[in-house]
């Protein structure tokens, strides 16, 4: 095996990898970035519609608010501890990329603009506020081109189109990685003194899903077979509005900026299922009410989809009717959401200055995955143990910020942040630790996996099991589900891994760019990620955030404030799950309120009753 040592090792240059490797640098780390895509091609690219920070450019604004609303939109799982970081870190961070050289757009005052998205309040709930800074409806985008630059200038090393395929561990203590050169099939060891794991998430375990090609949890499933839990993997957001089918995001930005959703009546439903906020409910209030309007029979023309309506007529109506001197034309449209406009007319032949778009539930974020604390060190257990030499962040972490619903805008503030915090940390350890040794069977076992699947000689083609994985957890671990559904998305789920060890074939025998035996590797981890979101699911009996169970429709705190931690037992193929619910939801937050101007009855964020 080829062999190289960086004292860093990041997993993943999107957003969070790509703060990691910045500030890891700056801390005076030797660093590498392994990252299976050209970093460009990166899946923050295709967030659109902002980061939230508080900065107060169109209307006031304060971290406490955007910190109450995050923990209110996560159902309030959200560890607080970690609310308050991402909301007072937020803004710093967004002034770093717009001096780094971010183009956001502009108000007047050639301020970084700010729009309007679900669940963004002040006032701890009184009225929406413009929280989302933004660039077009391309900000990912420019987070990703920005921060590539700045590594580059930094000299940070990067190793594009190697894939990691397994984590090395010795003595509970990281090692290092090991990783396939897409180009020649040949496998390297990266030997290191931390990893950090910013693979993205798993979202390709659905069928309709905005998750691009590549999302297929490799690092989350890696940690796993490495002893490191899951935590809240029954949290699974799905985006309201995907393109119909094709499960392309179009983003919340559309709301933002006025567009409503309609029913096949052309009523705008969500004056009823949240009189106050209306179509800018929280994601996974709007998705099911999506998916109440069509399951009522309001679907358009009786399919699975409503509208979504960003026509200037259309818009200024609503305006008009909510009393707001805002009116907007064609190009107002055409300069804000440039890139959803292109997507319509590419993909679907439908113009939205024109047209309304179709648009369905579709499986967007993974709430849950690869546990660590607010520095991005990854922990093992309900006491918090940090795993030596272990980070994660982005997607792929949850430091639970999210709780059981993450609000839009907020992945983007996650990435910035934590990635931030992780690099730093980083730094610091690798200065203070000696190399750990890799052990001499170090490869040995994922090279023997991936002779495996090479040789397999069965029937099963990877792309069949894939469809039918998607389709069960579409169909049974979706917007909605049950005692029933989740049980035969496990049944069905274990089925198909027994094919995966035991009759799988692919058809591509080469070296070079073998597509095929990488998606055969990745489907593994995808099978994994997936059962181990339904066993989580049917764990917890109650309703809460991403998680609605029609036979438990309550948010049950007395007994579910609590995260769920995921650990696999016994080797891979024949592995089950042990999911426990013990770890404390951290409800710390502001014990000084009141030097926090936090007024009396807003001390202290108890759950409250559901009202939107
Ligand atoms: O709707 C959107 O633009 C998506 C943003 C997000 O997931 O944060």
């Amino acid at each position: 095996m080829h062999m190289h040592q960086h004292e860093v090792i990041i997993v993943g240059a999107g957003g969070a990898g790509l703060m990691a490797a910045l500030y890891a640098s700056e801390g005076g780390a030797d660093v590498a970035v392994v990252s299976k895509l050209y970093p460009t091609r990166s899946h923050t690219g295709a967030a659109q519609g902002g980061i939230g920070a508080a900065l107060g450019n169109i209307d006031e604004d304060q971290p406490i608010y955007h910190a109450y609303d995050t923990i209110k939109g996560g159902d309030y799982l959200t560890d607080q501890n970690a609310a308050k970081v991402l909301a007072e870190e937020a803004i710093d961070s967004v002034i770093e990329l717009e001096r780094y050289g971010l183009p956001f757009d502009r108000t007047p005052e050639m301020r970084i603009s700010q729009r309007r998205f679900g669940g963004h309040t002040r006032n701890f709930g009184e009225e929406l506020v413009h929280r989302a800074c933004h660039a077009a409806d391309r900000t990912g985008h420019m987070i990703l081109q920005t921060l590539y630059q700045q590594c580059i200038k930094k000299k940070v090393n990067f190793f594009d189109e190697f894939q990691v395929v397994d984590l090395i561990v010795n003595d509970g203590k990281t090692a290092g990685v090991v990783a396939v050169d897409l180009a020649t099939g040949e496998f390297h060891i990266f030997h290191g003194k931390a990893v950090l794991f910013a693979t993205g998430g798993w979202g390709r375990c659905w069928s309709v899903t905005s998750n691009a090609h590549s999302l297929t949890g490799d690092g989350a499933a890696i940690a796993l077979r490495r002893g490191v839990p899951m935590e809240d993997m029954e949290f699974f957001q799905f985006h309201p509005t995907g393109i119909y089918r094709m499960g392309i995001l179009i983003t919340e930005g559309v709301r933002g900026e006025g567009g409503v959703l309609l029913n096949d009546k052309g009523e705008r439903f969500m004056e009823k299922y949240a009189p106050s906020v209306k179509d800018l409910a929280s994601r996974d209030v709007v998705s099911r009410a999506i998916y109440d309007e069509v399951a009522n029979g309001r679907g358009i023309n009786g399919k699975t989809y409503v509208h979504l309506d960003i026509r200037p007529a259309t818009v200024n109506h609503y305006f008009e009717q909510e009393g707001s001197d805002k009116r907007i034309d064609d190009n107002y449209v055409e300069s804000k959401l440039p890139d959803i406009l292109d997507f319509c007319r590419t993909y679907l032949g439908v113009d939205p200055v024109k047209e309304p778009m179709p648009v369905q539930p579709t499986a967007h974020y993974a709430m849950g995955g690869i546990p660590t604390n607010v520095n991005a060190e990854v922990v093992i257990d309900e006491n918090n143990t940090v795993m030596p030499g272990l980070y994660a962040a982005g997607e792929t972490a949850c430091v639970s910020a999210h709780g059981a619903n993450r609000l839009g805008t907020n992945s983007l503030v996650d990435l910035v942040v934590f990635g931030r915090r992780g690099g730093m940390k980083m730094a610091e350890y690798v200065k203070g630790v000696d190399w750990t040794p890799l052990p001499d069977d170090a490869g040995k076992e994922v090279e023997a996996e991936f002779k495996r699947i090479r040789n397999g000689k069965g029937s099963s083609k990877p792309y069949e099991l894939r469809d039918a994985m998607q389709k069960t957890m579409n169909d049974n671990v979706g917007v909605y589900r049950t005692d029933d559904t989740m049980k035969k998305a496990v049944d069905e789920l274990k089925q198909l891994r027994e094919s995966y060890y035991n009759d799988i074939t692919i058809d591509d025998q080469g070296y070079k760019f073998n597509t095929d035996l990488m998606e055969a590797w990745e489907l593994g981890c995808m099978l994994q990620l997936a059962e181990v979101t339904a066993q989580s699911a049917l764990l917890r009996t109650e309703s809460r955030g991403a998680h609605s169970r029609d036979d438990f429709p309550d948010r049950d705190d007395d007994n579910w404030m609590v995260h769920t931690l995921a650990y696999q037992t016994g080797a891979e193929k024949e592995s089950d799950y042990r999911v426990t619910a013990d770890k404390p939801v951290d409800l710390s937050l502001w014990e000084d309120e009141k030097a926090q101007g936090l007024p009396d009855d807003k001390q202290k964020f108890k759950p409250k009753p559901r009202v939107y």
